[in-house]
């Protein structure tokens, strides 16, 4: 088995690659000058397997491309299984046709995604489990709430409460919360389908004197979870921690999230983060998809 890499998460990739004790693939990414992507395997033979590491962020459309190209060209190359690992599936949180005259994006994703020859899909926390069904194959959704469970089993004290940021991430908050031995706040939020914008219309408990812990599945523009801490930081909260699985790191959110009154934010590295800052705590998925491969 080898280990290959579009552009995505190369980092992420290599930690796998040493994970799993395997060599590292070489493929060359270029462009053609009218701006096409190029894949070239440069290996010498193929491997009877093949793992390919490639999340749909930060360049959401140019990673599906090569996405799809590198496994054509390794199927071409004569590698007989090849395991796509996507960390982070991109356009996820298009689920619904929000408007009439939207498409149902997640679903057309996943189609375009199934044209490559892959024989498994390896993701983590979907933004909805419908898009499970969005494939006409069976795919490995592992979660990163294990290593947010470690980390925050060592922060909690007496004083802990778990925060559900908004109505999605009641059922992930509430199975968090109860691994935990802690107890649930639910945020009341809403946000504009235009303008984007979030508000919070309320929480479910008092957070006076309490620390906090905010889970959610993603980090997008930051909204969500600077209006919560701020709402909360508001009602008493003493400190607050924030966890995601996926941060997008879309440029502006790393100042506004050092500015705001989140304490520590721990995310996963999914998505390749453009660098460390303050604040920041990355845990990898590394050890996760390791063993997810190791049992195929
Ligand atoms: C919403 O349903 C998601 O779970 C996240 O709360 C949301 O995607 C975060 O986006 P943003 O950071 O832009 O508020």
């Amino acid at each position: 088995m080898k280990v290959f890499t579009g552009s995505s998460n190369p980092t992420l990739a290599k930690k796998l690659a040493q994970t799993l004790k395997v060599p590292f693939g070489k493929v060359k990414l270029s462009r053609f000058s009218n701006g096409e992507a190029r894949v070239w395997i440069q290996d010498k033979h193929p491997h009877e397997a093949a793992v390919i590491v490639q999340s749909l962020a930060p360049q959401p459309d140019q990673s599906l491309v090569e996405f799809t190209l590198i496994i054509d060209a390794l199927k071409r190359f004569g590698v007989k299984k090849v395991i796509a690992v996507m960390p982070y599936l991109g356009y996820s949180k298009q689920d619904k046709v929000f408007r009439p005259g939207e498409p149902l994006s997640a679903k057309v994703i996943v189609q375009m995604l199934q044209t490559a020859a892959f024989d498994q899909l390896i993701t983590f926390d979907l933004h909805n489990q419908a898009i499970v069904g969005f494939f006409n194959q069976p795919i490995i959704q592992l979660s990163a709430q294990s290593l947010f469970l470690n980390h925050f089993a060592q922060l909690k004290t007496q004083d802990t409460l778990i925060v559900a940021p908004d109505a999605g991430s009641a059922k992930s908050s509430a199975q968090l919360a109860q691994k935990l031995g802690l107890e649930v706040v639910y945020i009341d939020k809403a946000r504009d389908l235009v303008s984007g914008k979030v508000s919070i219309k309320g929480i479910s408990r008092s957070v006076k004197g309490k620390q906090l812990i905010i889970m959610d599945d993603m980090i997008v523009t930051g909204g969500t979870l600077i209006k919560a801490a701020e709402f909360l930081k508001k009602k008493g909260a003493v400190q607050i921690f924030v966890g995601a699985t996926h941060h997008l790191y879309v440029p502006g959110t790393q100042a506004k999230i050092s500015a705001s009154p989140i304490d520590q934010l721990i995310v996963s590295d999914t998505i390749q983060a453009p660098k460390q800052y303050n604040k920041l705590k990355i845990i990898s998925v590394a050890p996760l998809l390791a063993a997810a491969i190791k049992k195929l």
